[in-house]
């Protein structure tokens, strides 16, 4: 076996990992010399900013004027964990999940708050059929599973009149995906995902029927200060217009502002979804041509086109997991893609992040050397059998 050169040309930027992922094209650190450093975020500067970034989450995002939107602590799993402890209970609940932090909710679900649920799963590459799923029963599921790269192809199962609240963790589909928030009540997300933000704070979106649950209902157990959104059975308004419950880091808020003016210089959510679209045709178009990897969702409508999950199909590979880290070091030591192996708990394989902060360019530039490290491998097998 002739071992393929090595390409010509490197990514620009070889960062594909999904979390935390690139920052924008454009970035610079002395782009957020405003940033109101040393300043108490209750100050009039600081809640401007915090007010900012939720009304330009708002905007970039399309969210309904009736729905709140919550700068929470702890990132994506603090938002999710004060939606649940804060409203399940209520009614049964039905737990989705096709992959690891789906399976994480699952756990607290039924293991820490012992609530009445039924568990939905399916295997890693796959999605739980969504049309088989009660409603009127509070519903918990992951938008696009990052570990498996499969994510929900649309939102028409669930249905208008439902009697129960849909808890969606959209972190690493917020911006790189139409979410229909008529069909969602509760959504959360970081900003070192699709934004390409700095990590620690999480955003919490409700619905006005998330907001009812939350006033009308109090959970037997106890709840932590920083899970807490009412006070003598009201909504705490100031939550949702930059109030936070504690202190945030006004460095990344900062940041979080670069990357939603960013978004709106090159177009908003459309942009931002068109980018993540060709991102992830680039690798599409890439397994096509090679027989030797294939994605790891088994129905391309299902297909992430953020966490795009790979896995290798040749079947004279027999340490899966083994080759693919090999292929994965290469790579790494050469400089042209940092942070691609597979999440731990997932098939072994690779995961290439498509956000709408990578650049085609630098994915097209990958392509070539992932051919090369995947033949360069074989060829080290080959040699040691
Ligand atoms: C689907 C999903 N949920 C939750 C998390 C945890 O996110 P965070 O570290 O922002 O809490 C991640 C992180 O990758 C994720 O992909």
């Amino acid at each position: 076996m002739s071992l393929p050169a090595q390409p010509a040309t490197r990514p620009a930027n070889p960062r594909f990992s999904s979390g935390p992922c690139a920052k924008i094209p454009t970035f610079a650190l002395e782009k957020l010399a405003d940033a109101p450093l040393g300043r108490s975020h209750r100050a009039a500067v600081g809640k401007s900013k915090l007010k900012a970034a939720i009304d330009g989450t708002r905007e970039v995002l399309g969210i309904p004027d009736d729905y709140r939107i919550g700068i929470v602590p702890a990132s994506d799993t603090g938002a999710v964990e004060m939606a649940m402890w804060s409203m399940l209970g209520a009614r049964k609940a039905t737990m989705v999940a096709w992959e690891s932090f789906g399976a994480g909710w699952v756990t607290d679900v039924v293991k820490q708050l012992k609530i009445d649920a039924e568990v939905k799963t399916a295997d890693y590459g796959r999605i739980v059929d969504m049309a088989s799923i009660d409603y009127d029963t509070d519903v918990v599921f992951t938008w696009n599973g990052t570990t498996s790269g499969v994510r929900m192809p649309n939102g028409n199962a669930i249905p208008a009149d439902r009697k129960g609240l849909t808890i969606c963790d959209a972190t690493s589909a917020a911006f790189a995906m139409d979410l229909p928030w008529d069909k969602l009540d509760v959504v959360t997300f970081s900003w070192q995902k699709v934004m390409g933000g700095e990590a620690a704070h999480g955003m919490l979106v409700l619905s006005p029927r998330a907001v009812e649950r939350l006033e009308s209902y109090t959970p037997a157990w106890p709840l932590p200060k920083i899970f807490r959104m009412t006070k003598g059975g009201k909504l705490i308004e100031g939550i949702f217009k930059g109030e936070t419950i504690n202190t945030p880091s006004m460095l990344a808020v900062e940041d979080y502002l670069l990357a939603l003016d960013w978004a709106q210089d090159i177009g908003g959510l459309p942009a931002l979804i068109a980018r993540c679209d060709a991102n992830a045709d680039v690798i599409a178009r890439f397994c096509a041509a090679n027989d030797w990897i294939a994605n790891l969702a088994e129905d391309p409508a299902t297909a992430s086109t953020t966490s795009v999950c790979l896995k290798f199909t040749d079947p004279a590979i027999a340490d899966g997991a083994g080759f693919a880290k090999a292929v994965a070091k290469r790579l790494e030591l050469e400089g042209v893609a940092l942070d691609i192996g597979a999440y731990r708990d997932a098939p072994a394989g690779l995961r290439i992040w498509c956000g709408a902060t990578v650049q085609t360019t630098d994915l097209e530039a990958l392509m070539p050397w992932l051919d090369w490290a995947y033949h360069t491998e074989r060829a080290a097998l080959n040699a040691a059998a």
